[in-house]
């Protein structure tokens, strides 16, 4: 297991690394099988990168040969505002004119426990009968109370099993899906984007859980934090100097 901390700038900044590390790294996949699976997270965070990637890196890939997912959803229907499918597709997708079979969307819009066996059962269809999907690469952000994904604390969905489950967020949208630590944790490279100085408290609290801060811990460890095991891949918390504040 590799886990590292890169400090940026400030959040154009991240967005052009994490824009340049998918795309690198995508492409290592592609050169490897000769297809690419990258899950995104939601949350405003990640736009400025996937525009970023729309906007630089749109000749650099064979996109079509590239399946997207997601980490988590809403439970509400594609077009409102808050559908992470529709930041991606309106900030990145669109754009790199990734033909719709090839975005395994969570179809919130029929609630929770549908949506969530809906997406399993389509992931089980792109990833065949293996124990687990394993994304080439997986985007995450971290919320200032340490959820990531939709996996938030103290929520039944932390103990799922399976590739999937409902989950239940403090504000709204509450109903959400969300991908488990299982499947987090067995992407093979996974960058953690956290941006701003409201993410600091909440980024030394997983850094020093992580082991990449010196520091006492709480016993509470952070959802973000718990996607990082001994037998995780490489894990990279990919900061602004305002979320890295020392
Ligand atoms: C979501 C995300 C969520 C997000 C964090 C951080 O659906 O909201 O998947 O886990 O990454 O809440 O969100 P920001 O990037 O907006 O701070």
């Amino acid at each position: 297991m590799t886990v590292d901390l890169r400090v940026v700038e400030d959040g154009p900044a991240l967005a052009v690394h994490a824009a340049r590390e998918v795309v690198e790294q995508l492409g290592a996949a592609l050169e490897r099988r000769g297809e690419a699976s990258l899950c995104l997270s939601g949350g405003s965070t990640p736009r400025a990168t996937y525009g970023r990637i729309a906007s630089h890196h749109r000749g650099d890939l064979p996109w079509e040969r590239v399946t997207f997912a997601f980490g988590d959803e809403r439970c509400v229907p594609i077009d409102d505002p808050q559908s992470n499918a529709r930041m991606a597709r309106d900030t990145m997708l669109a754009a790199l004119g990734v033909p719709s079979g090839h975005v395994l969307r969570i179809e919130g819009e029929h609630g929770p426990a549908a949506a969530a066996e809906l997406y399993e059962a389509r992931l089980h269809g792109h990833f065949g009968d293996v124990a687990l999907p394993t994304f080439d690469v997986l985007l995450l952000g971290v919320g200032d109370d340490g959820h990531t994904a939709s996996l938030f604390p103290g929520d039944t969905a932390l103990d799922a099993s399976g590739w999937a489950a409902p989950a239940r967020a403090p504000v709204e949208p509450r109903d959400r899906v969300t991908l488990t630590f299982d499947v987090l944790r067995a992407a093979r490279r996974t960058l953690f984007l956290v941006s701003g100085a409201g993410k600091a408290d909440v980024a030394e609290r997983c850094l020093r859980h992580v082991g990449l801060r010196d520091g006492a811990t709480d016993d509470d460890v952070p959802p973000a934090a718990r996607v990082v095991t001994p037998d995780a891949n490489h894990v990279t918390w990919l900061l602004d100097e305002a979320a890295a504040r020392r």
